[in-house]
């Protein structure tokens, strides 16, 4: 049966880094708003020029420019496709505009997995990061870090940080995820869908705990 989920969390609890592998392991599609947005950024489209401004301060863009995009995305993925939703949705709205979206489509998500890191921990993460210029894949300077300083291990290309992984920008999007996107956290527990997953520790001991809670939980819908 294909997987649908929602992933959710604090900036730098490890979504993307999380979603890259669980789709790869379970075959599911990966769908990042982020990525969406910084791709359209690095293109120069009219999307990534509306947007540039508002992702580099950390601050959250509109609703409407996302609907598209995503109502796009899971109409091309189709009914039978399973797939995880990385940054999406991030409001209240956002999570009844997905509801909608799905009931539409004959389908909902099985589970919103939340990331549950400590903040203290989060500008560690974030500072450390680099992203390829190329082929944006991610390191980390102590965690993941590439073979060669500075360039990227895949495609040679030249890393560099986030405008929005400085820190005063780090504690705006924080701001942000406390008071905006913390309140869907209400909404997926009331509809018995929340998972709370313990995010700091090691990527592949995140990504155990992240299948063993998935497992529990198709095991006790079937009880
Ligand atoms: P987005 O890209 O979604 O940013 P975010 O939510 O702030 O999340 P990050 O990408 O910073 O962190 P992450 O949790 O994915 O962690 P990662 O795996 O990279 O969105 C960016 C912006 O786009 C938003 O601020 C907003 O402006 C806009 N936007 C996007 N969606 C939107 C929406 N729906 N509505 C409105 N606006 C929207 O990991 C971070 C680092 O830690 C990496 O270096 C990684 O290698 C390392 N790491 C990860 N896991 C571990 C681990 N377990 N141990 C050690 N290191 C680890």
């Amino acid at each position: 049966m294909a997987l649908r989920l929602v992933l959710m969390g604090p900036p730098g609890s490890g979504k993307g880094t999380q979603a890259k592998i669980l789709a790869e392991r379970e075959g599911l599609a990966h769908l990042s708003t982020g990525d969406i947005l910084r791709g359209a950024m690095a293109s120069g489209s009219e999307l990534g020029l509306k947007v540039k401004e508002v992702v580099e301060a950390g601050q959250l863009v509109s609703d409407d420019v996302l609907y598209g995009v995503i109502e796009e995305s899971l109409k091309k993925l189709g009914p039978k496709m399973g797939f995880i939703l990385d940054g999406f949705p991030r409001n209240l709205r956002q999570a009844e505009f997905l509801e909608a979206i799905l009931e539409k489509l004959g389908i909902g998500i099985d589970a919103a997995v939340l990331l549950d890191f400590p903040e203290e921990s989060l500008i560690k993460r974030l500072s450390g990061r680099r992203v390829c210029s190329r082929c944006a894949k991610e390191y980390h300077i102590d965690f993941l870090p590439p073979k060669i300083e500075g360039r990227c291990d895949r495609c040679g290309g030249e890393l560099y940080r986030r405008e929005d992984d400085e820190p005063e920008k780090i504690a705006t999007r924080l701001r942000v995820y406390n008071d905006v996107t913390l309140q869907m956290v209400d909404f997926y527990r009331d509809r018995s869908l929340l998972i709370r997953v313990d995010a700091d520790g090691s990527i592949q001991d995140v990504v155990q705990r992240v299948l063993d809670s998935i497992g529990n939980r198709a095991k006790e819908k079937r009880l």
